[in-house]
């Protein structure tokens, strides 16, 4: 695998930071992960305009133009072989002594990287996978996808733990998100989800899904959605830039509406699957 580390393309095993790069020391930087199809990165302004908001939000000046940003993300897809790939980008605060204040003069690091993109196997798809639920113990400022993913990591392993796929979460009695995905709902036949705001991640899948039930007339409304709701309801799915759009059929070990991936989803997934097709095509 070729990565990308501060303008130089080089082989992943020789690409090196300083110890005291402030993302090593302090998660103090920001990234954004997109799927590449056919070679052709998916949704990539909304990603690139995600990351310079998150970057502004915790006041890192982006390094690069958009346009030069799509011209490393094309070499990067390039240079890595495969059709499909998962592009990883990153920007910390750069490298300095250690101290809690920003540094003076330090410029940011910059690393892309790319893996295979490894997309949920036609079983999962048809069996949906299981998740458990927690209570969402991250900080109020989960809006911003910070490379500082210590909670979600410890999240996201309590599902592992258990052979689940997922973690929702619940604050105050209200859904969140997952551990790394977003969670729609569905209850007599109107697809759910929580509203954007600072709790969590504007996923760029969510507005995918949101886009095609508008588009498709699907019923649908954004709203705080409760745990009872949550618990009670016929269908679950997560969304992400790697799962896409995945049922979840088995919550804390009790069976989700019928116990197998719903009609709405089905629905959903075959306009999710048109759509990427469409993109790739044009
Ligand atoms: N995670 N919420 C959280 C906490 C996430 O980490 C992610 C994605 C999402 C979905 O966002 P999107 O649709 O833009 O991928 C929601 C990525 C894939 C990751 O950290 O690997």
């Amino acid at each position: 695998m070729i990565a990308y580390l501060n303008g130089r393309f080089l082989p992943i095993e020789e690409a090196c930071v300083p110890v005291l790069d402030r993302g090593f020391i302090f998660g103090d930087g920001i990234y954004e992960l997109l799927p590449v199809y056919s070679r052709r990165p998916f949704r990539l302004n909304e990603h690139l305009k995600r990351f310079d908001s998150n970057l502004a939000s915790i006041r890192i000046g982006n390094p690069y133009s958009a346009e030069k940003w799509r011209e490393l993300i094309a070499e990067m897809i390039e240079r890595n072989h495969l059709e499909d790939q998962s592009i990883y980008i990153q920007v910390t605060r750069g490298v300095a002594k250690r101290d809690h204040a920003f540094p003076k003069n330090v410029s940011p690091t910059v690393l892309i990287l790319s893996n295979p993109l490894v997309t949920p196997a036609q079983e999962q798809v048809q069996k949906g996978v299981s998740a458990i639920t927690a209570l969402d113990d991250r900080w109020l400022r989960c809006d911003i996808k910070a490379i500082s993913l210590l909670a979600n990591v410890l999240l996201r392993q309590q599902a592992i733990d258990v052979g689940a796929a997922e973690t929702i979460l619940f604050r105050d009695g209200y859904l969140t998100e997952g551990a790394a995905s977003n969670v729609f709902v569905v209850r007599d036949g109107v697809m759910l989800a929580p509203p954007k705001s600072h709790l969590m991640l504007p996923g760029i899948t969510y507005d995918v899904v949101l886009e095609l039930a508008a588009a498709q007339g699907l019923e649908h409304a954004v709203r705080g959605v409760s745990e009872h709701e949550v618990r009670s309801a016929q269908e679950l799915w997560m969304t992400s830039s790697t799962r896409e759009v995945l049922p979840i059929t088995a919550l804390d070990d009790k069976a989700v509406g019928g116990g197998t991936p719903g009609p709405v989803f089905w629905q959903m997934y075959g306009w999710y699957q048109e759509y990427k097709a469409k993109v790739m095509r044009a």
